[in-house]
């Protein structure tokens, strides 16, 4: 995820600025940049790559400093990283210095409005239509609050901005949605930042800033108003975190606070997915439509969670689509002499990008003439590079080494791949794949409603904490969310778990169910009666032979309520969506186990964020 820095202030800049980007480091970036605004206007450097890369710059190539600037670290989405698509970006009249962080969705339109009146692009990013609206507004005779207020009405998606201009040199606007950002208010200095962690050593003093909401600071006070102009308060309050703490917005584990992301994570992995036809696009698509009609089978390949996001995709995929769909172990793939031809269409799934088993499929299933589709969550990575379209998620970066909103958005992706799919394919009506996009746009709420209710987890937890054993059941989607459960689960809290799916067990598992043992069961929605009906029967099994039973139930569902022991609830959902919503509370299930049993829950042992060997 950006992180974006501004400062006002008596101290120069530059040493602010590229001293709280380091700060905000941990949050992953791409490539990172800077401009002050000084009595020669706006002065800037941009690389890509680490903030060392930038500091060699403004060693060999210095700028005039100032004390007034604004400072950004980029997580790509739109573009490359790469040096030019690097903020922050300048207008094309020179006047106004932006740096954004977000998914502006109607970019393509707005840049279309602004080619046609002559506006130059010099960057692949949608973050640059936002600094040339600014500019032209300003030019206009707008004051610089004004400008940004007038542009934010204009702009869909999620986005923090952050402004300045070179004719009011003692001002820095910014403005939020959906996007993080607060104001540090120090002694005759003002921040802007998307976390206290990049200010925290200047000033503990901070204002959190509401939703639509526009602030203009300078040195000595801020006013914070919504996009109207309409006069608002931000909500002050003392940071008393150190800065580790500070890191992770106040959570002990990146894991917890990447859990408590996921809302804003599987928003932004749907935003900006219509052209303006309201037709459903991918990312970067090299794949003609005619090909992809022409596809008579899908494989999905992928390693641990991200596969486990590919079992779901299937049950989309082929309901939607009526394509076959296979997923598999991509460590598995090609010794298997798998069956691929040009009328085979390979999915990938990784969020690194660069896991090794993942690539080396990719790159055999283009030898066998196979098109690849890649779902990655980290753009300009490897898997992308090498595969003929890709979708990428937006969950920013992934720094928990057990993935939490890299495997809700994986599936959110695959539903959007799905949906794709079927529209080009026509096998559903443009009617129903909006129905069912509205349901997926309800999600994060709902997502939000399951964090909400936590603590009961977290009971859960204190009282499983000895156990030695667990298993997870489901059947349809809810089989790989039991999977998913039970590896988080042996990951971090280095617990023997397994998942299995519920029809499965009296076959064998079973046997391995003793007086106490915990069973979580994922329960399918109560539309589909026949499935509904068996997992209850499945619960009556285990029960039967004194398991433990916790049931992840939606709400008003009472018929589970006499076999279960512990019942958590969910919010309704269709049973193709549901598991956006059942794995977080197992997530938060595990990193609570891990953490009271004194576990290093980012770090757990012998595992690494990016797996790069066979
Ligand atoms: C589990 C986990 C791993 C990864 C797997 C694939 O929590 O993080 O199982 O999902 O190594 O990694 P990516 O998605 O980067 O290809």
């Amino acid at each position: 995820m950006c992180g974006i820095i501004g400062y006002v202030g008596p101290q120069g800049a530059q040493k602010v600025l590229v001293d709280a980007l380091r700060r905000m480091e941990y949050r992953g970036y791409d490539s990172a940049g800077i401009a002050l605004v000084g009595s020669d206007g706006i002065a800037s450097a941009k690389k890509a790559g680490k903030l060392l890369n930038l500091e060699a710059e403004l060693d060999e190539t210095p700028i005039p400093d100032a004390n007034l600037g604004i400072g950004h670290t980029r997580w790509a989405t739109h573009g490359a990283p790469s040096d030019a698509n690097a903020h922050p970006h300048i207008s094309s009249n020179g006047r106004v210095a932006l740096v954004h962080n977000g998914i502006i969705e109607n970019f393509a339109v707005l840049k279309a409005e602004l080619q046609a009146a002559g506006v130059e692009f010099r960057s692949e990013t949608d973050s640059e239509v936002a600094a040339h609206l600014v500019g032209r507004e300003v030019e206009g005779g707008a004051s610089l609050a004004d400008a940004l207020r007038s542009v934010a009405r204009r702009l869909e998606g999620a986005f923090t901005l952050v402004a300045v201009d070179k004719d009011s040199p003692g001002t820095l606007v910014a403005a939020r949605r959906n996007s993080p950002l607060v104001v540090g208010v120090g002694e005759g200095e003002m921040f802007v930042a998307s976390d206290v962690a990049a200010f925290i050593e200047h000033t503990r003093e901070a204002v959190e800033m509401g939703q639509d909401e526009v602030v203009e600071v300078t040195a000595s006070g801020y006013r914070v108003t919504d996009f109207d102009g309409n006069e608002t308060e931000g909500k002050p309050f003392h940071v008393d975190w150190d800065l580790s703490a500070a890191e992770k917005g106040g959570y002990d584990w990146f894991m917890r606070k990447e859990i408590y992301e996921q809302p804003r994570a599987v928003a932004d992995t749907l935003l900006g997915r219509f052209d303006a036809d309201r037709r459903l696009t991918l990312d970067e698509i090299r794949i003609s439509e005619t090909e992809l009609r022409t596809i008579d089978k899908i494989v999905v390949v992928a390693c641990g969670t991200a596969y486990y996001a590919g079992l779901v995709a299937k049950y989309a995929i082929e309901h939607w689509t009526r394509v076959a769909c296979e997923v598999e172990i991509a460590s598995e793939f090609r010794y298997r002499d798998p069956i691929i031809t040009p009328r085979t269409l390979v999915v990938t799934i990784s969020q690194s990008g660069e896991t090794a088993d993942t690539l080396m499929a990719v790159r055999h299933a283009r030898e066998q003439g196979a098109k690849v589709i890649a779902i990655c969550n980290t753009n300009g990575s490897t898997i992308p590079r090498e595969s003929d379209a890709v979708l990428y998620t937006h969950a920013g970066p992934e720094i928990g080494v057990a993935s939490t909103k890299g495997f809700l958005t994986q599936v959110a992706a695959c539903y959007l791949l799905g949906l794709y799919l079927a529209q080009v394919r026509g096998t559903k009506y443009g009617d129903e794949i909006a129905s069912i996009m509205a349901e997926l746009e309800s999600m994060p709420d709902k997502i939000q409603a399951v964090l909400d209710d936590a603590e009961s987890v977290h009971a859960l937890a204190r009282e499983l904490v000895d156990e030695k054993s667990v298993l997870f059941l489901g059947r349809h989607v809810g089989y790989p969310v039991a999977l998913e459960g039970a590896l988080k689960l042996k990951e971090i809290a280095y617990l023997h778990a397994e998942g299995f799916p519920a029809g499965e067990l009296k076959h064998g598992p079973i046997a391995l169910v003793e007086e106490g043992l915990p069973v979580f069961v994922i329960v399918p929605p109560q539309g589909r009666d026949q499935l509904h009906d068996k997992v209850i029967s499945n619960i009556q099994e285990v029960r039967a032979r004194g398991a433990r039973t916790i049931v992840l139930v939606e709400e008003g569902d009472t018929v589970v309520e006499p076999y279960a022991d512990v019942i958590l609830r969910l919010p309704k959902a269709s049973t193709l969506l549901q598991p956006l919503l059942a794995t977080v509370p197992l997530q938060i299930f595990a990193c609570e186990v891990a953490t009271l049993k004194g576990y290093d829950v980012d770090q757990p042992r012998n595992l690494a964020k990016s797996v790069t060997v066979e």
